[in-house]
């Protein structure tokens, strides 16, 4: 998978959308109908963007996933390809047209998404067996929640099996009723290392909690290493091992678009904890490291249109940190 062997090797298991996105002056209520301004489409799908961005920033990437058998799927398809990730366990499949959102943009960049998911509902068990191979020969197994949760599940236990890290960003959570933790399964959080989510999901995971600090303490229960609660402007706060809850400021920049923030956040995060583990060196330091990636590559995201085109690239990443630094 990586021809360089510092490289580090992330697996992308999740959803491959086009997305539409549309200007608005502010978001619809229901029954109401809100004038957008011209539509632009953008290869977009929470998986797809993770992989992408993990690429940008120098690690080997994969993705396992689903398209249709139309034309976004093949222009999603070259367009993953085309940022060198590697699509071997990307399946074509002839049932259901390829996944499509519709991204409403606010004045100030804050989005509301509605997915589909359409061919990525497709992704089996059986389908994540076959890219056995692929998981086992990342250091980093990355997922999110836009594609069936057996097919997360199975993906989980073997790179449990294989002895590759288990990154999940719980995005969007399931419907409570399908029962789990909050609507995610339990045994998924117990084979998870890192639980990446928004204070929204956070919160609806973690159920009724007096604070963000004791819903991440009760999501670490359930056992990820790592708990990390991304909070937009206000930054970030995580956990290790359970302990006292850390913070990290978000960094300043004119936002235009927040869509696929959150996928640059999880990938950056994914791409330096491959490289610490490489390195042996996964300890306090090596974590804050990987939330401060997180962090800047969250906010450059949010500087371009679209979710996969605003997907930073690493010196931009490293530039940013530079200069926070004052080096
Ligand atoms: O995280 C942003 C992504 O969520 C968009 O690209 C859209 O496709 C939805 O999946």
């Amino acid at each position: 998978m990586a021809s360089n062997p510092d490289q580090a090797r992330l697996c992308v298991l999740g959803s491959i959308i086009m997305d539409m996105v549309v200007p608005v002056p502010r978001f619809a209520r229901p029954g109401e109908t809100v004038l957008a301004g011209s539509p632009r489409r953008h290869p977009g799908g929470k998986g797809a963007n993770q992989a992408v961005a993990a690429a940008r920033l120098g690690a080997a990437a994969s993705l396992i996933g689903t398209v249709g058998d139309d034309a976004d799927g093949r222009a999603m398809m070259a367009a993953i390809a085309g940022e060198g990730v590697d699509v071997i366990g990307v399946a074509v499949d002839n049932a259901e047209p390829t996944g499509t959102a519709v991204v409403s943009v606010a004045p100030g960049g804050e989005n509301s998404i509605l997915a589909s998911a359409a061919a990525n509902l497709r992704l089996t068990p059986e389908r994540v067996r076959a890219c056995r191979g692929v998981i086992g020969a990342a250091d980093v197994l990355l997922m999110q929640l836009e594609v069936p949760l057996g097919a997360v599940v199975e993906a989980a236990r073997l790179a449990r099996e294989a002895g590759t890290a288990v990154v999940l960003n719980a995005a969007p959570v399931p419907e409570a009723g399908n029962g789990g933790v909050g609507g995610v399964p339990a045994e998924l959080l117990a084979m998870t290392d890192v639980l990446i989510v928004n204070e929204s999901e956070a919160a609806a995971i973690a159920g009724p909690v007096q604070d963000l600090n004791q819903g991440l303490a009760r999501l670490a229960g359930y056992g990820p290493r790592v708990v990390i609660a991304t909070l937009g402007e206000r930054g970030v706060r995580y956990s290790v091992d359970r302990g006292v809850a850390s913070e990290v400021e978000a960094f300043a920049v004119e936002a235009v678009d927040s869509t696929g923030a959150g996928d640059a956040f999880v990938a950056a995060f994914a791409v330096r904890w491959a490289e610490h583990q490489a390195a042996q060196a996964l300890d306090a330091m090596g974590i804050l490291d990987a939330v401060c990636w997180g962090a800047a590559a969250g906010a450059l995201a949010t500087r371009t249109a679209g979710a996969m085109p605003a997907m930073p690239r690493r010196g931009e990443v490293v530039g940013m940190l530079r200069r926070t630094d004052g080096g």
